[in-house]
Order: structure tokens, then sequence, then C-alpha cells
């Protein structure tokens, strides 16, 4: 199989090094490579269809800030031009427009190239318009890390509870805010919290999309049409994020043994994303920066899952799921 990466920052790299560690099972699982082809960063790509060395393009990304060294400014041109079988599109998410990102997964699944994502932009807004042109291509399309990072639960939902009717999921989807409110637990103000997780790499200098509530809101959009089979999008949500929650909400929350977190909810009727009381101990009262969701469905009850929500290797980790579960489609059949 062979893969070409649009984006190549932390979540690519981290991509690339995860398929660099994983040659042995590849050729024991199918006898054969999954081979990076290519990939590109905002200004150039690198591409080889014998394959390129993974750790290869890490090192001169680092090196030199470019992953090639042939300069572009279209990326749909460049994957006009190259033969490949998987795009892996971890570019950056756009929730306005869908950015590169929907240009480049539309591109791929006209031509008939399976695509993995993990760039929530185009997932949000162009849902349905996607899953429909990947079925008339009968392309493969997943996207298991662009909710919860290495978090298992759209697989989990769709595949490993297949049968089941789901009735409800109601997770914290957003570690940033989860940090903050865990920090604000301990008796911080807002803004020194917000700061601590900004310091601490975890919050972008712009926190907006994370503390307004935007970024769980994506997910629960992709949520809703992945696992409920909804045709909703962004602006369907319901949404309040967690800048008006005082040091005295925090406190008073407390002393009825409560704390509170960002919930996104998804059903087939609810589609929100709100701060929530939680009783202290409850498995979504979780502190830190780790995503956790409760998913209810009618066989199994509440099944809780969590992990964490982001990173260069556990979103990685995501995304090679994906690749297995389409290797072990085209290629085992
Ligand atoms: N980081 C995580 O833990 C995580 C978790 C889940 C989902 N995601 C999603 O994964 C995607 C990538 O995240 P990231 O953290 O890896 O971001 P990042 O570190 O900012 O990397 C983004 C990469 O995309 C490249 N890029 C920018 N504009 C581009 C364009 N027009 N065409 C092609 N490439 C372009 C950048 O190029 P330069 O290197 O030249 O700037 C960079 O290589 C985002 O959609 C994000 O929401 C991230």
């Amino acid at each position: 199989m062979r893969i070409f990466i649009c984006g190549f920052g932390t979540v690519g790299q981290g991509f690339a090094e995860v398929i660099a560690s994983r040659r042995d099972f590849f050729d024991k699982r199918y006898g054969e490579r999954a081979i990076i082809v290519g990939a590109m960063d905002s200004r150039t790509y690198a591409y080889d269809p014998e394959g390129c060395d993974p750790l290869g393009l890490v090192e001169r990304k680092k090196a030199t800030g470019r992953v090639g060294e042939t300069e572009y400014t279209d990326s749909v041109e460049v994957l006009k031009g190259i033969e490949y079988d998987i795009l892996v599109e971890v570019s950056p998410t756009n929730v306005e427009t869908g950015g590169v990102g929907l240009l480049n997964i539309r591109h791929a699944l006209e031509s008939e190239k399976d695509v993995i994502t993990v760039n929530k932009g185009p997932l949000a807004l162009k849902f349905r318009e996607l899953i429909e042109l990947a079925k008339a291509n009968s392309c493969k399309f997943r996207f298991e890390g662009s909710v919860g990072g290495a978090m298992p639960i759209i697989n989990l939902c769709r595949e490993n509870l297949r049968g089941e009717s789901i009735m409800s999921i109601r997770g914290i989807l957003n570690g940033t805010c989860n940090f903050i409110l865990s920090k604000m637990d301990k008796g911080q103000p807002f803004e020194q919290a917000l700061k601590e997780a900004q310091q601490m790499g975890y919050a972008e200098t712009d926190p907006t999309n994370d503390i307004e509530g935007y970024d769980s809101a994506c997910k629960a959009v992709i949520l809703a049409n992945s696992i409920f089979g909804r045709d909703v999008t962004f602006k369907d949500v319901k949404i309040t994020g967690i800048t008006s929650i005082t040091e005295e909400a925090i406190a008073m929350a407390a002393t009825r043994n409560m704390v509170i977190r960002l919930i996104a909810e998804i059903s087939d009727t609810k589609l929100e994303v709100a701060p929530r009381l939680i009783p202290k101990g409850h498995p979504l009262g979780i502190t830190g920066t780790m995503n956790t969701a409760q998913i209810v469905s009618d066989l199994a009850g509440p099944v809780t899952v969590s992990g964490r929500g982001a990173g260069r290797i556990e979103t990685a980790s995501a995304i090679l799921s994906d690749l297995v579960a389409i290797m072990d489609e085209r290629v085992v059949g």
C-alpha cells in the first residue's frame, strides 16, 4: 500500500515514525510493506514512487523546516501528479471552510483513493458529502483519530458494538478544557489555569477553539453523523464554553460533592456541548488532560472509554488502526 501524507507537523511526523516502527508487523501480517511514497507540508513536498525513508523525512523536516525539495502552490495539483493508494490527511483544521484538508480529501475520493484523516474541519462541515463520495467511488474513508485522539470511540461503536443500538454518548472530548477545570477544582482562577495550560503546551496562544467549546462541538458533530446516522454540521450544535465558569460556581459544586466538566452530549435528538455538574468519582469527573466517553447501548449498557486525546504518537496510533482496517480489507480481503 502506497501512502501519501498531507501535513507533516506533529501528527504527520508521528505517523511516519509509527510506520517505521511497524515494518515487521506489516511484513508478517500482509507479506508487504506500508510504503510512504511522499509527504507534503505547507510549502514543499517529497515524492518517491519506490517509497521514502519515513525517518529520513522526519529528519529532513526537523533539520530544514521542509519535508521535500519541491515547492508547490496547489496541493490538489500535487496529488494529481503522483501515484498513491491511501491519503493520510493531517493538515490544519479549518472549521469555517474545511480548508485545504477538504479539497485534498474530496480530490482523493474522487480519484478512487482511500482516505484516513484526523482533520475535524472537513468532517464537521461536509460529512455527508464526503461519505457519499467515498461510497460512490468504492473508497474507504476512516477518521478514528478525529475524536478523542488515541481513545477508541468511532470504530468501537461502529465495529465492536455493531448490531447494537447506541442510545447516547456523553464525553469529555477536549483535554485543554479538562485541564483548566481540574486546576479550577484546586482553587485556581480561570485566567491563571488557562495561562498554565498555555505554558504546558496544552492550549494554543489563541485558545478560543478549545475554551469556547468549538473543538468539542466539531467532535460531537462527527459522532452524531458517524454513529447516530444524523446529518448535522457545526452550526447545529448548541454550544456553551467554559469561559464564564467562576471560582464561586466551582466552590458551590464542591459543597455538593460535584465537579464541573465540559460535556459533549450526543444522541438521536441531542447535540450539545456545555458545562455540567458531575458527581465526584463518576467516570466523567476525570481530572487532567485525558479524554473520556460513556457510551450507552441497548444490549451492553454503559461502556466507558478513556485515553489520551492528543499527542504525536497517540494520534498516530488511531491512524495506524484505520490503516490496518483498510489493509485487512484491501490486502487480506
Ligand atoms: N496534534 C494532535 O494531537 C492532534 C490530535 C487529533 C487531531 N489533530 C488534527 O491533526 C491535524 C494536524 O495537527 P498537527 O498537530 O500535526 O498540526 P501541525 O503540527 O500544525 O502540523 C500541520 C502540518 O500541516 C502543514 N500544512 C499547513 N498548511 C498546509 C497546506 N495548505 N497544505 C498541506 N499542508 C499544510 C504544516 O506545514 P508546515 O510544517 O510547513 O507549517 C504542518 O506540516 C489537524 O487537523 C489537527 O486538528 C491533531
